[in-house]
């Protein structure tokens, strides 16, 4: 495998709503332009060599958000799963979804189960979708589940507790919408991913700018704490 492209893309999709206001549009609009994007953009990020990607798109704290909008989430994601599943399973991509389900009204969850069920076993890659995710709330699950199994821990055995498990860590993290922060995403996971951030609102970060996020990525010396070339 080639160094300088990322085995594990992680992108937090922010910019939604601010894309849809610069617009005029109501914030639904932005939404469904970040749709379309993760769909074309995933697709590139594969393109381009990557086995793993994951999308974070919806957060434990975004449940704090009016219904209204949260409605119009669960049925992008209702039609995200029905229009791209079988096209996913033709290209070798596995479906993943991680973050607490139960958050999620009960058909959305079974549409959820359904892509993942019938994406299994693709050789191509995973495109993991973070919905209802909060890195704290998986860590505190995690290890209330080591204390009732009565079990101690390692750093491997706890990577193996949480959502994420089996998978490699992120290797290249990108935050688009101009914000800095990581908004309780993969916090764990991510002890030595490289951060990248982009003023770029989702639905305007294009193929080419994801490209030149991999030149910037191809350039950083990841030293995991050793002493650097
Ligand atoms: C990201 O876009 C998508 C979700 C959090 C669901 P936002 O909706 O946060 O967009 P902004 O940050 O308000 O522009
Ligand atoms: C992070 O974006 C969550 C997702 C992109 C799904 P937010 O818009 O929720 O993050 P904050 O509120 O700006 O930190
Ligand atoms: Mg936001």
């Amino acid at each position: 495998m080639d160094e300088r492209i990322p085995e594990h893309v992680a992108i937090i999709m922010d910019g939604n709503g601010r894309w849809a206001k610069k617009r005029l549009l109501p914030r639904s609009a932005g939404h469904r332009a970040g749709m379309n994007r993760m769909v074309a953009l995933s697709e590139h990020i594969f393109d381009r060599g990557a086995k793993w990607c994951t999308l974070y798109a919806l957060s434990t704290e975004n449940f704090n958000r009016p219904e209204e909008e949260l409605e119009g989430l669960y049925s992008l994601f209702r039609e995200y799963f029905r229009k791209n599943t079988v096209a996913l399973k033709k290209k070798g991509i596995v479906l993943r979804v991680v973050g607490n389900l139960g958050l999620l009204p009960e058909d959305v969850r079974e549409i959820i189960r359904k892509g993942e069920e019938e994406t299994q076993g693709g050789l191509r890659g995973t495109l993991v979708l973070a919905i209802g995710y909060g890195s704290r709330q998986e860590i505190v699950a995690a290890v209330n589940r080591a204390v009732r199994e009565g079990k101690e821990v390692n750093e491997e055995s706890f990577s193996a507790l949480l959502s994420t498990e089996g998978m490699p860590d992120p290797d290249l993290l990108i935050r688009t919408g101009k914000e800095q922060r990581l908004s309780n995403f993969l916090l764990w996971q991510s002890a030595y991913t490289e951060l990248y951030f982009t003023e770029k609102l989702f639905p305007d970060f294009s193929d080419k700018d994801f490209d030149k996020a991999l030149e910037e990525y191809a350039l950083r010396e990841r030293r995991f704490g050793k002493v650097g070339k």
